[in-house]
């Protein structure tokens, strides 16, 4: 249950109950007004009827008293006056319409209605029994009238509670306002969205929750940031470390391949022809040698990258494609104007394109793979589509798509592997964004400064 529902189930409880009490004193007050009410006016009534024979004696025959009397008496308030005459046996009230009163819950009548009372006047005249005067109390008009001050007194209370339970509700609202802004501030922090901060709030209540969500926010910021900063160190290290083996590879095997091809060129020119095949074989298999050592100088570090534009880079990469595999048709669509990406970026572009492209043509069996690298204000975006058979659901992915996300995420983006016609399910689509520009700290080359390598086959 929230907040504002509890306060208010509480104030209306405590409202109900004072309501509860004002009806029950009021009713008590009531009870009593209302039979000393009736009681007055059943006395009333006997003092009245009393008087009236009083003055009808002697102006009047004894034996008609009875028969006269119901026209000389008026049915007076809150009594009832019934006249028996003993000649006829009949009972008659006085004259007039009988008083009526406004219609009455029964339960308020059974609540505050007085015990009822009767006098009984009998009446005699020269020293015989004439009739008898009844006269009950009559509180049907005192009771209407209380049931309808009561009724006015209930509607105000009533009335007076739900005004103030509205203004409470809506004082509630406007105060805990700030409540739903902080929330949606630390859903938005748990999503990963550090800004904007709440700021200072005017609610001395609340003010101290804004103060700590946005220290929070500000240490989560901190700690983001120098996540993605060791991050970019790591992917920054592991390249300058394929860098140095590179290079090793390149200035040690360089030389050595040099050697041995000089050495077996000159055995080639032995009269022994066994000297001379053997010679052959040795210079074909450093030969060999040389191409494994390119193709791993090329997977450790491709050449160009970091050398070239990257667009040129990318472009050559895909024309060597497109002429590699004529059944393929390899598209590349570099948005025009790119900046220059950083090294990292740089390679985990090219990475991106490389095993894209491998996989649409060792699984794919794609006809047309589609490249378009472009930036918005804050990401490198590359998308590879190829319209070839589709992943299959439950393919785990492999070596190549999960070293290229663990490297994407390193670097602060996201990779996204999914079909590229969502009804079809045919074809897939690569999604890649890295953040730019990379939060990338300037790092020392293990090597320490040196000139630009020529990444050639030794
Ligand atoms: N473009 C594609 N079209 C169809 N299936 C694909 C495509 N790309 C990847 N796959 C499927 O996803 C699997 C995982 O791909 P991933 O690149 O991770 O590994 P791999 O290509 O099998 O091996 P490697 O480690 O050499 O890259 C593949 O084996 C293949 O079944
Ligand atoms: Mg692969």
């Amino acid at each position: 249950m929230t907040l504002r529902a509890r306060i208010l189930i509480v104030i209306l409880i405590v409202q109900t109950a004072l309501i509860a009490a004002l009806a029950a004193g009021s009713l008590d007050r009531l009870r009593r007004d209302i039979a000393t009410e009736t009681r007055m006016g059943a006395e009333t009534a006997r003092s009245l009827v009393l008087a009236t024979i009083g003055t009808m004696q002697g102006a009047v025959p004894p034996d008609r008293i009875m028969a006269l009397l119901p026209e000389r008496l008026t049915q007076p308030r809150h009594a009832r006056i019934t006249i028996l005459d003993v000649l006829d046996g009949r009972a008659r009230p006085p004259a007039g319409p009988p008083a009526t009163a406004a219609p009455v819950p029964g339960w308020f009548t059974a609540l505050v209605a007085p015990a009822p009372q009767e006098i009984r006047l009998p009446v005699v005249v020269a020293g015989r029994p004439r009739g008898l005067v009844l006269i009950a109390g009559d509180p049907g008009q005192e009771i209407a009238r209380a049931w309808r001050d009561m009724r006015d007194l209930m509607a105000l209370a009533l009335a007076a509670a739900l005004v103030q339970a509205g203004l409470i509700a809506a004082a509630l609202a406007q105060a805990l306002r700030p409540v739903g802004t902080i929330a949606v501030r630390l859903s938005d922090m748990a999503r990963g969205v550090l800004e904007p901060a709440i700021g200072p709030l005017p609610q001395p209540d609340l003010a101290p929750l804004a103060a700590h969500a946005d220290a929070l926010a500000r240490t989560l910021a901190q700690a983001r940031d120098e996540r993605r900063r060791l991050q970019a160190q790591i992917v920054a290290r592991a390249d300058a470390e394929r860098q140095a083996i590179a290079r090793d590879l390149h200035d040690e095997m360089g030389p050595c391949l040099f050697g041995l091809r000089v050495e077996a060129d000159a055995l080639r020119h032995s009269p022994d022809p066994a000297t001379v095949q053997a010679a052959a074989q040795i210079a074909a298999i450093a030969d060999q040698i040389a191409r494994v050592n390119r193709a791993l100088l090329d997977d450790l570090r491709p050449m160009a990258v970091g050398q070239l534009p990257l667009a040129t880079v990318l472009g050559d990469y895909v024309d060597d494609l497109n002429r590699r595999f004529p059944d393929t048709r390899f598209e590349l669509d570099v948005a025009a104007g790119l900046p220059e990406p950083d090294e990292s970026t740089a390679l985990t572009l090219f990475r991106i394109l490389q095993e894209g492209t491998t996989n649409a043509l060792r699984h794919a069996g794609a006809d047309h793979v589609a490249i378009r690298l472009w930036t918005d204000p804050a990401q490198w975006r590359m998308i590879l589509t190829d319209d070839g058979g589709g992943m299959a659901a439950d393919r785990p992915e492999g070596t190549g798509l999960t070293g290229m996300r663990e490297r994407i995420t390193l670097l602060g983006g996201t990779l996204t592997v999914g079909p590229a016609c969502r009804t079809t399910g045919r074809g897939t689509r690569l999604e890649a964004a890295l953040p730019r520009p990379p939060q990338m700290p300037p790092e020392p080359d293990p090597a320490g400064p040196g000139p630009d390598k020529d990444w050639t086959t030794p």
